[in-house]
């Protein structure tokens, strides 16, 4: 009885593929893998950012750093509540805006921080109750949101706000006070001012699962159960000496309720323990598909708020600490998401023999992108491909795996690189690039 037709590819393929395998272990990790925390973080479609702080922004050194590894962006303080409303209705943007425009020049994403707090509020506020300080707390949101509309990625709309301990119940405040409902108000005035910012819960020690992450789990799902607009969940990740054990279980249970989560303030004390721990976030967040990106409470252990505890990747001088490393492998390790090495699917007939076919999907925000390309080959095996695809004026490619870009801006052609070169049959590679500006539209192939 003669083999079925697929039955026949499958075998064919295995073999294929079995080669490509054993060629592109040893090359990923070295000179493909993306060098750059932004970089490796993208191949998965994740950022990886840093809060910054506008007063730092004349150091060269910081900012070479900065320029250099990240791709997302959180004001450490500049969009807080004494930041940007200093005396009741007058609102100062002049530090926010520093700090979003950085982000922009970088064409990172931007993290909104945050809205309503108990902490850093203005002196009026903290003297204010009941319904003046309610209306008082959603005009800010109202104000702040409005101000930053379609440019920022993701809101903390309400940070810490649960209490510390076994209660599960929410922290006393001037805010709380107002009436429990506060926190949702909040979410829906933040919805309405700007719709296309995800919004965020963000707090500490919300790390494992425990009270408190729980308290926050149940408030989560109560919202998504009532229609109130929450996209996603910050755990801010302060950390000691040691990581919760159930802490890629915990950002999972978020995820499972339908939020993105998100890693917002990620410091470690140094101890012996600190680059592993940092290589278990990492690897926590990139295994948990909903899970965002990972922000760092700063750049050098000079700039974090944990005075003497050298919590950060990079030393005061500004050189890479083995945090940063195990942060990197870590990354790269966990991407691509996408195949390096030529899958093999049932042939469609289409492109025809010989010949190879790309498209372009793109994830965008605003003023960035990330672009991947799959190239399949048609019903003969192809060896060796070019994409060429434009760029829209104003755009440029900042990192590129599994691929070399002739260039940067314009129309730009993308060779493979030794591993995925050769396409099986009816098969298909991915590859990759991050840009500013806007992403490109088609992209051609050809092979040979
Ligand atoms: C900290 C800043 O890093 C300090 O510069 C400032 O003096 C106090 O606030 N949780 C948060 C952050 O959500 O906003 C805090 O940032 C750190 C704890």
């Amino acid at each position: 009885m003669p083999i079925p037709r697929h039955g026949r590819l499958a075998l064919l393929a295995t073999a294929a593929a079995g080669v490509v395998v054993a060629a592109s272990v040893a090359v990923i990790g070295t000179a493909d893998a993306a060098s750059t925390l932004g970089a490796s973080a993208a191949q998965t479609g994740r950022y990886f950012g840093a809060a910054i702080a506008a007063g730092k922004l004349g150091d060269s050194t910081y900012t070479g750093i900065l320029n250099r590894e990240f791709n997302a962006v959180t004001p450490e303080n500049e969009m807080k509540w004494d930041a940007t409303e200093p005396s009741q209705g007058r609102f100062t943007y002049t530090n926010g805006d520093r700090i979003l425009n950085q982000g922009i020049s970088m064409g990172a994403k931007i993290r909104g921080h945050a809205l309503l707090w108990h902490q850093q509020q203005p002196s009026w506020a903290q003297g204010l109750s009941g319904s003046a300080l309610r209306n008082a707390a959603i005009n800010h949101v109202t104000q702040v949101a409005t101000h930053y509309k379609g440019k920022i990625y993701a809101w903390d709309v309400v940070n810490e706000a649960f209490a510390d301990g076994g209660s599960g119940g929410r922290r006393d405040s001037n805010l709380q006070r107002t009436g429990n409902d506060w926190i949702e108000a909040a979410f829906r005035a933040a919805r309405a001012a700007d719709p296309n910012a995800k919004l965020c819960y963000n707090d500490y020690n919300t790390d494992g699962v425990n009270a408190k992450s729980t308290g926050v789990y149940n408030m989560v799902r109560d919202f998504k159960s009532r229609g109130v607009p929450i996209d996603c969940v910050g755990f801010q990740s302060h950390l000691g000496t040691s990581i919760p054990g159930d802490y890629q279980a915990n950002l999972q249970r978020f995820a499972d309720l339908g939020v993105e989560v998100q890693i917002t303030e990620l410091d470690v004390a140094q101890g012996g323990n600190q680059a592993n721990i940092y290589a278990a976030v990492t690897r926590a967040c990139v295994a948990v598909s909903r899970c965002g990106g990972i922000t760092v409470w700063g750049i050098r252990d000079s700039d974090s708020w944990r005075t003497g505890e050298n919590p950060l990747l990079f030393d005061s001088s500004g050189n890479k600490k083995a945090a940063y490393t195990s942060v990197l492998n870590a990354l790269n390790a966990g991407g691509p998401t996408n195949p390096t090495t030529p899958v093999t699917t049932t042939p469609t007939g289409n492109p025809p023999s010989g010949a190879c076919a790309a498209s372009v999907s793109l994830n965008s925000w605003n003023g960035g992108f990330v672009a991947t390309v799959r190239v399949t080959a048609g019903s003969a095996a192809v060896n060796g491909w070019t994409v060429s695809l434009a760029l829209p004026s104003g755009s440029a490619v900042t990192s590129t795996w599994n691929a070399t870009g002739s260039g940067s801006t314009g129309t730009i052609s993308f060779r493979n690189v030794s591993y995925n070169g050769q396409i099986p049959a009816g098969g298909y590679t991915e590859f990759g690039f991050q840009g500013t500006g806007a992403g490109p539209g088609t992209a051609s192939c050809t092979a040979g």
